[in-house]
């Protein structure tokens, strides 16, 4: 089967899981080729060998498994890290908690932080990279993404940055911090989405309990206790009303939401024991 054929079929194997059946079919033999995907334009009366594999792929993302996992690479602000089965996908949303992080780092020169749910290790990298000062300690209760988180730390040599720990959110972390920063899960239970997230993320990386916000709540609480400056937080679309009562019920005054690239409310900044929330 020539190169133009078998993309030919992929494009009707994936009419409906895929958006965009063609230009995914194509990313997937450029992945399947190990080239670029530009090389398939001068490329495609060529005799494509092992059929079967492409195949193969072809037939996982038209049962709808997420692109990220079967090629394992995810692009995130300005890295790729390593992905599989047993770990979120890491959001373009969550490169916007960065940013937000990232001013406060800057405007009040902070030097350790915390994050609750580290996942693949996303936000903590590319914070230990904009930041080769800075040290984290990062959690998460799944072993399976920390084995993930592990492997891209040390991809990037950040070893001697972040430090992982698998615990409830900072149960049995006794180290001072200055920051905390998460994107815990925060859909509730009962919520169904697409088959792509709902049959292939981990569950215990999406839903957050009933009312979906209880481990946000819960992290606020537990920054107060930490005594920490600032938490940082991503958080659902429809939560601004149920956030802004909690943090002002927990006394806390100073506080910010900020806005995801559609508009919607995604998350928020809070600072405890300092004036200066960017
Ligand atoms: C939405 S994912 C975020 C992953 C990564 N930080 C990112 O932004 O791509 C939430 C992560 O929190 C972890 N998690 C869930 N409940 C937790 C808990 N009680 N304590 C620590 N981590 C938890 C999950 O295993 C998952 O890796």
């Amino acid at each position: 089967m020539k190169i133009k054929e078998a993309l030919d079929w992929a494009r009707i194997e994936l009419t409906q899981s895929c958006e965009r059946p063609l230009f995914e079919a194509e990313l997937l033999m450029a992945h399947h080729l190990k080239k670029e995907r530009i090389y398939l334009a001068t490329n495609e009366h060529k005799e494509l060998e092992d059929t079967k594999e492409f195949e193969r792929l072809i037939k996982r993302r038209a049962s709808n498994e997420p692109y990220e996992y079967i090629t394992n690479r995810v692009s995130f602000y300005d890295i790729e890290l390593f992905v599989e089965h047993g770990v979120l996908i890491p959001r373009p949303e969550t490169e916007i908690l960065i940013d937000e992080v990232s001013d406060i780092i800057l405007e009040n020169n902070i030097k350790s932080i915390a994050e609750i749910g580290v996942g693949s290790g996303a936000i903590s990298i590319v914070l230990a990279r904009k930041f080769p000062n800075l040290k984290i300690i990062a959690t998460d209760i799944s072993a399976d993404a920390l084995a993930i988180a592990r492997k891209n730390i040390k991809f990037f040599n950040l070893e001697h940055q972040i430090t992982l720990v698998q615990t409830n959110l900072l149960d049995e972390i006794n180290e001072d911090f200055e920051l905390i920063v998460s994107n815990p899960p925060y859909i509730a239970n009962d919520v169904l989405l697409e088959s792509n997230v709902q049959d292939h993320e981990p569950h215990n990386a999406l839903f957050g309990g009933a009312t979906g916000d209880e481990l946000l709540k819960d992290i606020i609480t537990l920054a107060k206790q930490k005594n920490v400056k600032f938490l940082a937080c991503e958080m659902g679309y429809d939560q601004k009303e149920s956030m802004e009562l909690f943090l002002t019920n927990s006394g806390v005054q100073l506080h910010h939401f900020y806005d995801d690239l559609a508009g919607l409310n995604r998350g928020f900044v809070a600072s405890f024991n300092s004036p200066k929330v960017p």
